[in-house]
């Protein structure tokens, strides 16, 4: 089941978005969250650190996943995943960094890592709440527009339009790597609860052809209507199509 909750801007949707995994995190005493870099998740990120900093919620028995991460990219490169969560959500909250999981992009064997990911989901009794952004192209996590569903973790090759949307946090475009290490559309599916947050005028068609077209491998985003429950939160302009299209669809 898809629930679809529209707010004015993204930090109202981040604020509400943060409320749904503070409640993941008390309700459990293990609790394991699923975690997404790029720009939607950045005010629910901001807004978890202001729950932290306010003493209403702490990360001491959290573990995390991350989704993705480009191979070749160190720990330390300023683009690469594993840095971004530390500078915009881990540095500023008590989460213990053992407990934080980042796919290696500079394992020396990429299969063996994805493999080893997999095993790391499964070990942790898999994923409570996952949160997802999605492509221009329709993408989540690093799946890319393809003729079959992924399962498990993978070694991706980047499309071009992906590429081209990434490039603009690098110098040059050939800066972009072209190769990513994703968890599967399989491994997000089994996930008890999907977040995927929106933003933007950018995400308007693309959202309406996930939530309401075709279910098909080419618009990767489209499975989560098979999935158990989902939840997107989105600002108004990323609503846009659907709201022209479907009204009534959006809770407000
Ligand atoms: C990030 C990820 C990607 C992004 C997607 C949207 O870990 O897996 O699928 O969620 O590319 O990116 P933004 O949020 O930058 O528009």
């Amino acid at each position: 089941m898809i629930r679809i909750y529209g707010f004015k801007n993204t930090k109202e949707a981040g604020v509400s978005a943060a409320k749904v995994i503070a409640e993941a995190i008390k309700s459990r005493e293990n609790p394991t969250l699923g975690l997404a870099t790029g720009s939607s998740p950045l005010d629910l990120y901001g807004a978890l650190i202001d729950m932290y900093k306010n003493g209403e919620l702490s990360f001491k028995n959290v573990k995390t996943v991350n989704l993705d991460e480009y191979v070749g990219l160190t720990p330390d490169h300023d683009q690469s995943y594993r840095y971004f969560m530390d500078f915009n959500l881990f540095s500023h909250i008590d989460i213990l960094p053992e407990n934080t999981n980042v796919p290696s992009g500079i394992a020396e064997d990429p299969k063996a890592e994805c493999e080893r990911y997999d095993r790391l989901v499964e070990s942790l009794g898999g994923v409570d709440v996952q949160v997802i952004g999605i492509g221009n192209n329709g993408h989540i996590a690093f799946n890319e527009p393809s003729d079959s569903f992924t399962t498990g973790t993978n070694v991706v090759e980047l499309t071009e339009s992906t590429i081209d949307a990434n490039s603009r946090f690098f110098a040059k475009r050939e800066d972009v790597p072209t190769k990513a290490i994703s968890m599967g559309i399989g491994q997000i599916m089994s996930a008890k609860k999907i977040l995927l947050v929106a933003n933007g005028k950018g995400k308007a068609e693309i959202l309406e052809k996930a939530l309401f077209g075709e279910v098909t491998p080419k618009v990767p985003a489209s499975i989560l209507r098979f999935a158990k429950d989902v939840v997107v939160f989105a600002d108004d302009a990323a609503l846009s199509v659907i709201d022209e299209k479907h009204p009534g669809a959006v809770i407000r």
